[in-house]
């Protein structure tokens, strides 16, 4: 059976994930104006019929979402269309703060056109989606992360993708893929990558690129699961008070390796730093004596590859440039140092910006099974990692590159 998926404008403005409406100054108007039609370019026209809805399982229990109910307004959607376009898209709720799971999907089969108009903006509605049940290639896990909007697959610009600049853990035959644990699916493809093994327990970032995704190819045997942290970005902002959100608007911070080094978090573990039990601030760095003569020349040097951290740096605070809300976009292991304050004042201020909305409830903890695929979207979500588990573990990531930069915010915006 065939599905319809709602118009776009109404997918468009029913994208809160928080249920507080940072849209409402009159003279955003043209802005929104504009967004609206770069977005209508980006997913496409709206949507005709999708396969993939017909092998979608519908039957999986729904959770209650408050945040969905707060962010619509009567005048924007009505509760009959809110369940016509939830009932379409198969989608369940994981967390009532983001996320949501899409049953019955095989990702080898999903077109472009189902990614562009039901996926892609799904995406950006609930920041996290989750498929169980994959059996899937690199390469087509890899076929289907690349189709989406607004990607930069440019080869120029990859080259210079501080991400795949040596990074061993990539295939070589498939540069935009890379393995993480300690077990391979196909020797060939594997020749002479060096998966990357998490180490470093919890630690929020959101990565620099616009969209993850991680797929979980094996997973260990054992009863204890690995799980992975994720929390709603806009939601994490709204949370702060007045005064702390204009402190988090003024902060002008710097980031880079200065206090650690340039390299896999795992290294930085490995080196000795260690973050707070809260993943939000360096409470050891890595020490200069850990370094090689050359690693600390290229550490204290402010212009070694500044692309991996330039488009964190200035406030904490970034605007999504398809929903054109305030969210937390920020890496407090690579704080550098802040205008008008020592690092440690520094480090003090974005740990209380970005607890309460990476802590508690606030927070959706996935236990990953074998087969999950997780997309998120880095412009509305943080994560973080847990500490490892024992055992044979493989998992295929991309960090997927998006053109379209996140936007900078003034001291008097809101
Ligand atoms: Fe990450």
């Amino acid at each position: 059976m065939f599905k319809t998926f709602p118009k776009l404008d109404s997918a468009r403005r029913t994208t809160d994930v928080s249920g507080d409406d940072e849209r409402s100054s009159d003279s955003n108007r043209d802005a929104r104006a504009k967004k609206n039609a770069s977005r209508q370019r980006l997913f496409g026209p709206k949507a005709e019929v999708f396969p993939i809805l017909s092998r979608s399982k519908s039957s999986h229990r729904r959770q209650e979402m408050p945040f969905l109910e707060r962010s619509r307004s009567p005048s924007q959607v009505s509760k009959e269309g809110h369940r016509a376009d939830e009932g379409a898209l198969g989608f369940s709720p994981l967390h009532p703060l983001l996320g949501a799971e899409v049953p019955g999907v095989n990702l080898a089969d999903v077109g472009r056109e189902e990614i562009l108009t039901i996926l892609a903006p799904a995406l950006e509605k609930y920041g996290l989606l989750l498929f169980r049940g994959q059996d899937i290639s690199p390469q087509e896990f890899f076929n289907f992360i690349k189709a989406f909007p607004d990607v930069d697959l440019d080869e120029v610009s990859a080259a210079k993708n501080p991400f795949a600049q040596g990074d061993p853990s990539c295939l070589p035959e498939l540069p935009g893929v890379r393995a993480l644990g300690n077990a391979i699916s196909d020797p060939a493809l594997h020749r002479g990558a060096t998966p990357e093994l998490n180490e470093t327990g919890m630690e929020w970032h959101t990565d620099g690129c616009g969209i993850t995704l991680l797929y979980a190819a094996q997973v260990p045997a054992g009863p204890v699961k690995r799980t992975t942290l994720w929390a709603n970005g806009y939601h994490a902002y709204n949370m702060l008070d007045d005064e702390l959100k204009r402190m988090a608007r003024e902060m002008q911070a710097t980031f880079g390796a200065k206090h650690v080094l340039e390299g896999s978090v795992r290294e930085i573990y490995r080196r000795g730093g260690r973050m707070s039990d809260n993943g939000l601030k360096l409470v050891r760095g890595v020490d200069a004596l850990d370094l090689s003569p050359e690693e600390f020349r290229k550490r204290e040097d402010p212009k070694t590859n500044p692309r991996r951290y330039a488009h964190y740096n200035g406030s904490p605070v970034r605007r999504h440039p398809f929903t054109d809300r305030l969210t937390l976009f920020t890496v407090p292991v690579y704080l550098e140092s802040c205008k008008g304050m020592d690092i440690e004042q520094a480090r003090d201020l974005l740990e209380q910006i970005l607890l309460p909305g990476t802590s508690g409830d606030s927070v959706y903890v996935h236990e990953w099974s074998q087969g999950d695929v997780v997309l998120w979207d880095n412009r509305s979500t943080l994560h973080s990692a847990t500490k490892p588990v024992e055992g044979p573990q493989l998992m295929y990531q991309t960090f997927l590159r998006t053109k379209t930069p996140m936007g900078f915010v003034e001291p008097a915006d809101n």
